[in-house]
C-alpha cells in the first residue's frame, strides 16, 4: 500500500511529522505491508495535513488528518480506498477548490514524489529539455517570446526580451540566477514550486541556459525555507547523477551546472540588483541601473535573473507549445498567475488561474469566507508594496493592466485578506514601517523618508493637525515615489496612500480611540 505524507513546510507546522508516526506504528501493530512517499502539497493548505491512499481504482484523498484519526481511518479501510471515514475526500483532483483551477505551472504539484527522476519522468518531465536540446538557443528564446510569459516576480517584464539581451550579449561566461527570496507577505508559490516539484525549476534553468548560453546557474533561497533547500538539494543530486545536469547534460555535449545559495532574511535581496550583490558576497545594496544584470550581472557577466515561477513556467511552454501557454489568459498577460491566497480566509491555499477573473471571482470561489466570520473589508494584493483595495474594486480583472490601471500591482500573486476589524491607519503605519525595517539605506528618500512616514503618520493617527500632516504625508509619498532608487521606496506609498484614500473614515475613529 503507497501513503502519500506531504513534507512540504505547511503540513510539517500542522503536525505532519507525527502523522508519518502515527501510521507508520499503526501499521506495524496490524502487520500491514506499507511505502509512505513524502510528496509536496498540492496547494489546498486550509485541508494539510492532506493525505491519499494509491487504490486499485485511483488515489482517495483525507485531510486534515491528526495523528489521532490514524487508528480509525485503518479500521474503516481507508488503505482500500474506503469513503466512509468523516475525513475522506474521494478522489482529489476532483475536490472541487482543484478541480476549478487551470494547473499548468503546478500540474505535478502533490501528485510525484518530488526528487524522484523516475517520478517526474512518468508524469511528463523533462520533455520540454528534450526538445529544447535539438533547438538553438535563438529558437528557444523566440518560443518563450511567443508564450507572452512575463516576469512572475512582479514587475512582468517579458521574459523572452530579457533572455534576448542576455543571448545576444558576446561573453566567456554567462549566469542564470533564480530568485527565490520569496519575500512577500502571504506568498508562498515559489516555496511549493521547490517542495512539491523541483526538478520542473531545474529544468527551466537548464533551458534558459541553454536558450541564452551560460552554463552556470545559482538558486538564491532565502534561509527561511529549510524545508526547500532540503528537497531542492535532493533534486539537484538526483539530477547530477542521472546526467540532466553537469558538463554533458544527456549526451548532448551541452553543460549546465547548478547550486543553492542561501540569503541570509533580508526583504531588499529579493530586489534582483541587491541580489547579486549578497550571491557576490557582499552586503545586499542595491545597485544602480544601467547596466541591466542582463547586460552587466553576476561578476560583472550577462546574467539572467528571473523568480522560481518564471523559470518554472518554462518546461510546459518547451513541451506543449507557447500556443498553449498563450491560448491562457487576457490582453497581454498570458498565461497563469498562481494566486496565493492568505490572511483572514477559511480557505487559504495555492489557486492558480489564467488571468482574467475578477479578485471578487477569485475570493468568492475559493476563500470559502474570512475565518473570522466577520465581512471582509480590505484585500491587499501583490504583497506588502500592493494597494489595499476596498470592495468597490474588487471587480477588476486580474490581469497586470487592469491593475495598474487603478494604481494597484498584481505583484507575485500574492492575496492578503482583513476583515471589518482592521485599523486602516495602522496597516498605513505598518507599511511605511515595513520600509523602515528593510530599506538597504543607500537612498535619501526611502531610508529617511519612511521613518519621517511614520511619524507623520503617528500625528495624523493621534489627531494632531490632521488635514496638515495628510498633506505632508502626499508630499512626502511623491518625494518617495520620484526619488527612490527601487521598488522598495518608490512602491511603499501604494499601501500607505491606499489606506488613506480608500479607508479615510479610519481616521476619525483613530483619533478618537487615541483622545
Ligand atoms: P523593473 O521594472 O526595473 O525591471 C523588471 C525586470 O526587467 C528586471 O529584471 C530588469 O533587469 C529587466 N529588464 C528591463 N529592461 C530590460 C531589457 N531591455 N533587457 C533585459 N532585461 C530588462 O522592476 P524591478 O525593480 O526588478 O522589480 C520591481 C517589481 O518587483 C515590482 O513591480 C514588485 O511588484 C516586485 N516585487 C516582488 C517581490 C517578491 O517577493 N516577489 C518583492 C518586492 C517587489
Ligand atoms: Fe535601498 Fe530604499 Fe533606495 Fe531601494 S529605495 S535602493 S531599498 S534605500
Amino acid at each position: 500500500h503507497k501513503i502519500f505524507i506531504p513534507r512540504d513546510t505547511t503540513t510539517l507546522a500542522l503536525g505532519g511529522e507525527r502523522v508519518v508516526t502515527a501510521v507508520l506504528k499503526e501499521a506495524q501493530a496490524r502487520k500491514l505491508d506499507i511505502e509512505i512517499v513524502r510528496n509536496g502539497s498540492r496547494g489546498i493548505s486550509w485541508l494539510e495535513p492532506l493525505i491519499e491512499v494509491e487504490t486499485a481504482t485511483g488515489r482517495v484523498a483525507y485531510g486534515p488528518v491528526e495523528p489521532h484519526d490514524i487508528a480509525a481511518l485503518f479500521d474503516t479501510g481507508f488503505l482500500n480506498g474506503n469513503a466512509s471515514h468523516r475525513l475522506s475526500l474521494g478522489d482529489p483532483e476532483e475536490i472541487p477548490y482543484l478541480k476549478k483551477q487551470q494547473r499548468l505551472t503546478f500540474a505535478r504539484a502533490g501528485v510525484i514524489d518530488p526528487v524522484s527522476i523516475e517520478d517526474y519522468k512518468a508524469h511528463g518531465g523533462f520533455k520540454g529539455l528534450d526538445k529544447s536540446l535539438t533547438l538553438t538557443g535563438q529558437d528557444i528564446v523566440d518560443e518563450v517570446k511567443a508564450s507572452g510569459l512575463r516576469g512572475r516576480g512582479g514587475a512582468a517584464f517579458p521574459t523572452g526580451i530579457k533572455w534576448q539581451t542576455v543571448h545576444d550579449c558576446s561573453a566567456d561566461q554567462k549566469y542564470i540566477v533564480c530568485n527565490a527570496d520569496e519575500g512577500d507577505s502571504g506568498t508562498f508559490a515559489d516555496r511549493l514550486v521547490m517542495e512539491a516539484d523541483p526538478l520542473m525549476l531545474i529544468e527551466g534553468m537548464i533551458i534558459s541556459g541553454l536558450a541564452v548560453g551560460a552554463t552556470q546557474g545559482y538558486i538564491y533561497l532565502r534561509s527561511e525555507y529549510p524545508v526547500a533547500h532540503q528537497v531542492m538539494n535532493e533534486a539537484i543530486a538526483n539530477a547530477y547523477a542521472s546526467g540532466y545536469l553537469g558538463g554533458d547534460i544527456q549526451g548532448s555535449g551541452k553543460a549546465f551546472n547548478l547550486e543553492v545559495r542561501l540569503g541570509a532574511a533580508a526583504y531588499i535581496c529579493g530586489e534582483e540588483t541587491s541580489l547579486l550583490e549578497s550571491l557576490e558576497g557582499k552586503r545586499g545594496l542595491v545597485r544602480f541601473k544601467p547596466p541591466l544584470p542582463a547586460i552587466e550581472g553576476l561578476f560583472g557577466k550577462p546574467t539572467v535573473v528571473n523568480n522560481v515561477l518564471s523559470l518554472a513556467a518554462v518546461p510546459f511552454i518547451m513541451d506543449k507549445g507557447s500556443k498553449a501557454y498563450a491560448d491562457c489568459g487576457m490582453g497581454r498577460s498570458r498565461g497563469t498567475l498562481p494566486f496565493q491566497l492568505a490572511g483572514n480566509l477559511k480557505q487559504g491555499g495555492l489557486v492558480e488561474l489564467a488571468f482574467g477573473p475578477t479578485l471578487r471571482e477569485l475570493i468568492d470561489d475559493f476563500g470559502g469566507g474570512t475565518e473570522s466570520g466577520l465581512p471582509m473589508r480590505a484585500i491587499q494584493v501583490g504583497g506588502p508594496l500592493g494597494a489595499y483595495l476596498p470592495e468597490s474594486q474588487w471587480d477588476t480583472p486580474l490581469d497586470y493592466e487592469a491593475f495598474s490601471a487603478i494604481g494597484a500591482v498584481l505583484g507575485h500573486g500574492g492575496i492578503v485578506v482583513f476583515d471589518e476589524s482592521v485599523d486602516m491607519t495602522e496597516q498605513a503605519r505598518f507599511s511605511m514601517e515595513f520600509c523602515v525595517a528593510e530599506s538597504c539605506g543607500k537612498c535619501t528618500p526611502c531610508r529617511i523618508g519612511s521613518t519621517r512616514g511614520v511619524e507623520v503618520i503617528d500625528k495624523i493617527r493621534s489627531g494632531n493637525n490632521v488635514e496638515a500632516n495628510l498633506a505632508l504625508l502626499d508630499d512626502l509619498c511623491e518625494t518617495m515615489i520620484d526619488g527612490s532608487l527601487c521598488a522598495m521606496g518608490s512602491m511603499t506609498p501604494i499601501p500607505v496612500k491606499s489606506a488613506f484614500q480608500y479607508f479615510s473614515e479610519d481616521i476619525a475613529l483613530a483619533n478618537a480611540s487615541s483622545s
